[in-house]
């Protein structure tokens, strides 16, 4: 009986789903819910908050109404307290929002304001909020909902009404401008709603994120909030977009999801439509995890008990993971499948791990692949379950972390024109990424890790080069480089004098070449740009050693 008892037990404890911060761990993703200070009393919300999510976002104590009471009064308290709750339970908090057409206090819009002074209550909010929560919101939602559903700007007390006086979107690129400003560190976004798939309204947000990037204007990523119907988002159309937006550089991340149902007098939905709000949660959340840079899902509160849908949508309800009651439902699971069992990433980046060029790759060369979910969240000692493979010729995996990880290109990739790479963690693959295969692709290894500046090299006396212990001119240094071509078999020179030998250190690290350079004679004292050629690649500009 007891042994009974003992096997049952041990099922239920294995049953006894993992809370969604849990699965997403290993994933490089942040689980996050919107969050309410007035809830913060309460118990059950409480441990549900702190318990699945591993992010919060304040839903309405940071706009504008709440924050900004009087033209010189600012409210942290309710804020403040939700960062207070966030960072005693390890959660990243993102700030939302700073320019939006609702939830502007009466004091502003009933204002007659010119457009110089709005242009000064604009900066000086901005200002002020963001430099408040500097260094403990790690993004905010600087924009929300600029655009109409046809593409155009949406008319507002910002834009031209009266506006801040910058045509099309030059107030939005100055919001973003003075947010940078305030904190040069958090992540800026640009966040709407109706605009996750294709359709006038995404496209236009593409055109002004395209044109901000160009510009250098500060943007950092795209918020898709995805509150949805049960009919939800074409899946292709969706992927399509995140791609168009990461391959600018950005990052994306689902800000407010939640999927609203046709509720009885009770507030339930029906089981059939639980199942197809379940599959949506889970499918959104795996079209995120295929992009290393879509960063965060996020849904817009947590529990059906408070969420704004009933109040804004009559006849609809039940939109969120957990029920009115806290209990999971059917999404939450899903979006648990996703979590734990979504393949790694496509590759965002591959860099030669010594210089971060990215134009091509060449057999035998260490490259850093750039994604999510390739590896445990610390470096484990046991070789992790990776493995990489160029047109299917397996390389060996240096190291493995859930962000990124090192590895050799298989000689077997010399003499294509490109190679097409893919990334497997436990047993899951990624989707493949293209690259150009060089016959070298040259990078020196620096000694901070960067690319640049001091190269990581050995003096005669094997101490390490450096400005404060610089080798003599006319003596022997040794550089440490990748990317030397498959077997190390084209020519190697270096710009700093002659080369003595070029060839595998012994008994390092597979993909390492070592090059022994005479300093010349004539060489002046101090850095000294160093440039090695293999073949037809050179390495990258701005390495030095130390010459005295
Ligand atoms: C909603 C809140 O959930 C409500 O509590 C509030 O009364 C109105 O705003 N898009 C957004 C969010 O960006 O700020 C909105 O939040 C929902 C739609």
């Amino acid at each position: 009986m007891r042994k009974i008892l003992g096997i049952l037990f041990a099922f239920a404890l294995a049953a006894q789903a993992q809370p969604l911060r849990e699965a997403a761990k290993e994933r490089g993703i942040r689980i996050g819910a919107a969050a309410a200070s007035g809830y913060l009393n309460e118990r059950d919300y409480t441990d549900a908050l702190a318990g699945e999510f591993n992010q919060l976002q304040p839903e309405n104590d940071l706009k504008w109404a709440t924050v900004h009471p009087g033209r010189t009064a600012y409210n942290f308290k309710p804020a403040d307290a939700l960062v207070d709750f966030a960072q005693a339970h390890d959660m990243a908090v993102r700030g939302h929002t700073l320019l939006w057409h609702q939830s502007n206090p009466s004091w502003l819009e009933k204002g007659s304001w010119t457009s110089a002074e709005l242009s000064e209550i604009l900066s000086d909010h901005i200002r002020t909020v963001v430099s408040h929560y500097a260094g403990k919101l790690y993004g905010w939602d600087v924009v929300n909902e600029a655009f109409n559903d046809d593409g155009t700007l949406r008319e507002s007390i910002w834009y031209n009404k009266p506006g801040i006086d910058l045509s099309g979107t030059g107030y939005i690129e100055q919001a973003f401008r003075w947010a940078r400003a305030a904190d040069a560190k958090a992540l800026l976004f640009y966040n709407d709603y109706g605009a996750e798939g294709l359709n006038a309204k995404s496209d236009a947000v593409y055109r002004m994120v395209r044109d901000f990037r160009a510009r250098g204007v500060p943007i950092d990523g795209v918020g898709l909030q995805a509150h949805f119907t049960k009919s939800g988002v074409s899946l292709s159309a969706l992927e399509s977009n995140i791609a168009r937006l990461t391959a600018l550089g950005l990052q994306v991340q689902i800000t407010e999801l939640d999927v609203r149902l046709p509720v009885n007098g009770a507030g339930r939905a029906s089981d059939a439509d639980l199942a197809v709000q379940a599959k949506l949660y889970g499918d959104l959340t795996r079209v995120c995890l295929k992009f290393a840079l879509c960063t965060a899902v996020q849904t817009w509160g947590l529990t059906d008990k408070h969420s704004w849908i009933p109040g804004f949508f009559p006849g609809f309800g039940a939109g969120l993971p957990l029920d009115a009651s806290y209990n999971r439902k059917p999404a939450h699971a899903a979006m648990r499948e996703s979590l734990l069992k979504s393949p790694p990433s496509t590759p965002a980046t591959v860099a030669n791990a010594a210089s971060y060029d990215t134009s091509a790759v060449a057999a035998g060369e260490i490259v850093t692949i750039f994604g999510a979910n390739y590896g445990p969240a610390t470096l484990a000692d046991a070789q992790p379950d990776a493995r990489v493979y160029f047109d299917g010729l397996p390389g060996p995996i240096l190291y493995a972390l859930v962000n990124q990880a090192s590895v050799v290109v298989p000689a077997g990739v010399a003499g294509r024109r490109t190679t097409e790479l893919t990334y497997e963690y436990r047993g899951l693959r990624s989707g493949p990424v293209t690259l150009q295969v060089a016959p070298s692709a040259p990078g020196i290894f620096t000694l901070d890790g960067s690319g640049a500046g001091q190269a990581a090299a050995l003096n005669p006396d094997d101490s390490i080069n450096s400005p404060a212990n610089p080798a003599p001119r006319g003596s022997v240094v040794a550089l440490f480089a990748t990317g030397a071509g498959a077997g190390i078999e084209l020519p190697v020179s270096a710009n700093l004098g002659e080369i003595l030998y070029a060839g595998a250190p012994p008994g390092q690290v597979e993909g390492l070449f070592q090059v022994n350079v005479r300093l010349a004679p004539g060489l002046s004292q101090g850095p000294a740009n160093v440039i090695l050629s293999v073949g037809p690649g050179r390495s990258q500009a701005g390495v030095t050693v130390s010459v005295k």
